[in-house]
């Protein structure tokens, strides 16, 4: 059984899909690893660490050649797999809506897709959730990239030369991102508030030693839509949170969004008009670019100034913390296929009856099979 770990093309991906730790564990399994040469290198991991681990390194081709298992992070452009065996699995974050072509690419050169951003939100899938682990550094980033951009401190401080207040932040979507922004923003000594649709984060976000900011009163609060994934509010709900956040986002020094409805464009939470109620020198990180902006005016991959307020919109947070993001991610890979794994077929196997599967299998056999996809 032979794994290849496949370096990644997208540009400003640094994350690597193994890491030496993982490439040892996949060996004790009993699989072969052969590594495409720097594959690493944006992690601050060298050829020679996996060399060490017992991979052997070479090219792409040779990697691919005979490879049962490509690991990535991104999805690769079909033609850069060329030559791979036909029946061999792709595992990576796919972005199955986002790059639909590329998974009939992967259909029509035989390969086995596997998207594990589908990994279903169940308690046994935990700890193969590469959307939770990348999302977690992300809601970390996010503030340290909104206290590099603010001209002034996030602690309140006493000095001799008088004091400064501490800085307000506002964490807006209190999912996994969320909840790592406001412990860090408190680490950081703010002082912190946030809201979220699902109605079950009021806890969550006292827990941690933030105010929580609820749209109260209005039809369908409960906010929480499949998987525990949030829906798409009613539109008197909007208004009730558009009015609640314009009162509140105007005191503000700091709001980090990070609100996504799965399969939908990012819902738009800060207008352009409650950019400019922020005073001069307010920063707003937006982790939702990608997919559309929670906050008017954001621009993937630049840092715009609006009215004074500076908006962050960096692509791929996780990328920005390339080698703890590729540890979990690179343990999130590990994780599904040790799952999985067959001692007697000395390979991962996926029965055709079991949740897991069902979820992130894109293509098989030529066809794309996933019910998301076909439907
Ligand atoms: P996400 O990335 O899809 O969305 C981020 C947050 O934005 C969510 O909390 C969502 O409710 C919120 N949001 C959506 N629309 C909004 C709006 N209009 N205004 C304000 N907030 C809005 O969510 P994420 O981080 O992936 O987590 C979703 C849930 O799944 C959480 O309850 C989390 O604890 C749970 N989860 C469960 C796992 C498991 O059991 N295996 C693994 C990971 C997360």
């Amino acid at each position: 059984m032979k794994l290849a770990l496949l370096a990644e093309q997208a540009a400003g991906e640094r994350r690597v899909a193994a890491t030496p730790e993982t490439v040892k564990k996949l060996i004790g399994l009993g699989a072969e690893v052969a590594v495409e040469a720097g594959a690493g290198v944006g992690a601050s991991i060298d050829d020679a660490a996996y060399t060490a681990a017992g991979a052997s390194v070479g090219t792409r081709a040779q990697a691919i050649a005979d490879a049962d298992i490509l690991l990535g992070v991104a999805g690769p452009a079909p033609d850069s797999l060329t030559g791979a065996k036909p029946g061999a699995w792709l595992v990576a974050g796919l972005n199955p809506f986002g790059e639909r072509a590329r998974v009939d690419g992967y259909a029509a050169l035989g390969i086995e897709a596997l998207a594990m951003e589908w990994m279903p939100r169940i308690t046994r899938a935990q700890s193969m959730d590469i959307l939770s682990s990348q999302a977690n550094l992300a809601g970390y980033k996010a503030v340290l990239d909104a206290a590099a951009e603010y001209g002034r401190a996030f602690p309140m401080m006493m000095t001799a030369a008088g004091t400064i207040s501490a800085a307000r932040v506002f964490v807006m979507g209190v999912g996994v991102a969320g909840l790592q922004a406001i412990a860090t923003a408190r680490r950081l000594g703010a002082q912190v508030s946030a809201t979220d649709v699902r109605s079950a984060t009021k806890e969550q976000i006292q827990s941690l030693g933030a105010k929580p900011i609820f749209v109260e009163k209005v039809a369908g609060i409960e906010g929480e839509g499949a998987g525990g994934y949030a829906g798409e509010m009613s539109a008197e709900y909007q208004a009730a949170q558009a009015e609640l956040v314009s009162a509140h986002i105007a005191k503000q020094d700091i709001v980090i969004t990070t609100a996504l409805i799965p399969g939908k464009p990012a819902p738009r939470l800060v207008s352009d008009a409650q950019v400019a109620s922020m005073r001069p020198g307010s920063v707003l990180v937006d982790l939702a670019v990608e997919q559309g902006g929670n906050v008017e005016g954001a621009v993937a991959g630049e840092v715009v100034v609006r009215h004074g307020v500076k908006i962050v919109g960096h692509r791929n947070v996780p990328s920005r913390l390339a080698a703890d993001a590729s540890a979990l991610f690179a343990r999130n890979l590990f994780n599904f296929l040790s799952a999985y794994w067959d001692k007697d077929a000395g390979r991962p196997v996926l029965p055709a009856d079991d949740e897991v599967t069902q979820a992130i299998r894109l293509t098989q056999n030529g066809q794309v099979v996933n019910a998301r996809l076909t439907a």
